[in-house]
């Protein structure tokens, strides 16, 4: 077992790549949050941890409120007596709409889930670990955090300040023992597409000129692997970088 001992906090855990990364860091041990806005799910993904012998609780957080991050890591530390890994992968899409159509709206609704979230979990986790000089932070990007076109303009731009917390936060507390790394998935089957309510048919067109060049959508478990790597010591000597975890896609 990998993580004998250690407390994860896991956002966006109720469904897709968050489910999986909980299901495989319960499974080498750790004690689990299964954070999300729904909590029906995230109560159903605690059942399955608890049933193959885990220990896992479901605390109902919207990353984008200053509020409900707070609590989500104090619940955590009533309960589990301390966090040592965080996992930030709560996001949403853009539905592809590119810059001519952004709304302030739509533009502030995805920075706050994918941009501001992260920033305020990491913030408020941050004593804990400068105290006990340890803790890692696993960030989800996207390959739309490197590349202009996997989605509209509002989350490529959001997902390029999560690789630039993740290099910040990774050089800047390096030397107090904590390490921050993000993964920059390709396509993954998960239900993500359910936040697609509108794509915009000029940001579709756009994005879809560069998907032929996709090997193969991914599995949430394959990014799940990657998360255990980053969250575990594996990767002691990595940090304040983005891992690629698509199949070769941003490769051409
Ligand atoms: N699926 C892909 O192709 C893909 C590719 C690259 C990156 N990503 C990123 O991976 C992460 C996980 O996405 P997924 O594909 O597993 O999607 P998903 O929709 O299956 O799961 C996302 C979960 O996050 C929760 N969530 C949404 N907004 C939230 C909020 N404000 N606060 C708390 N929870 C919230 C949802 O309820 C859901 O359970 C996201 O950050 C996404 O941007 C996805």
């Amino acid at each position: 077992m990998k993580l004998s001992g250690k407390v994860a906090v896991v956002t966006g855990a109720a469904s897709g790549m968050g489910k999986s990364i909980a299901e495989l860091l319960a499974e080498q041990g750790a004690k689990v949050v299964i954070s999300d806005l729904n909590l029906e799910n995230a109560n159903k993904v605690v059942q399955g941890i608890q049933g193959n012998g885990g220990s896992a609780i479901a605390v109902p957080a919207n990353v984008a409120v200053e509020e409900d991050v707070q609590r989500l890591i104090e619940s955590t530390v009533t309960q589990f007596g301390t966090v040592d890994i965080l996992v930030n992968n709560a996001g949403i899409m853009d539905n592809f709409v590119p810059v001519g159509d952004v709304t302030d709206e739509l533009w502030e609704k995805v920075f706050a889930v994918n941009a501001t979230g992260p920033m305020r979990t990491i913030r408020k986790a941050l004593p804990i670990f400068l105290e006990k000089k340890s803790g890692v932070i696993v960030n989800i990007a996207s390959a739309g955090g490197l590349f202009g076109s996997r989605a509209g303009v509002a989350y490529t731009a959001s997902k390029h300040a999560v690789v630039g917390i993740t290099k910040s936060v990774g050089f800047q507390y390096a030397t107090q023992g904590i390490r921050c790394n993000a993964i920059a998935p390709g396509g993954v089957n998960t239900n993500i597409g359910a936040s697609l309510t509108a794509p915009n048919s000029f940001g579709v067109e756009r994005v879809m000129a560069g998907m032929g060049i996709s090997p193969r959508l991914g599995e949430p478990e394959e990014i799940a692997k990657v998360a255990l790597f980053l969250a575990s010591d594996e990767s002691s000597f990595v940090n304040g970088t983005t891992i690629t975890a698509d199949a070769g896609w941003t490769a051409y």
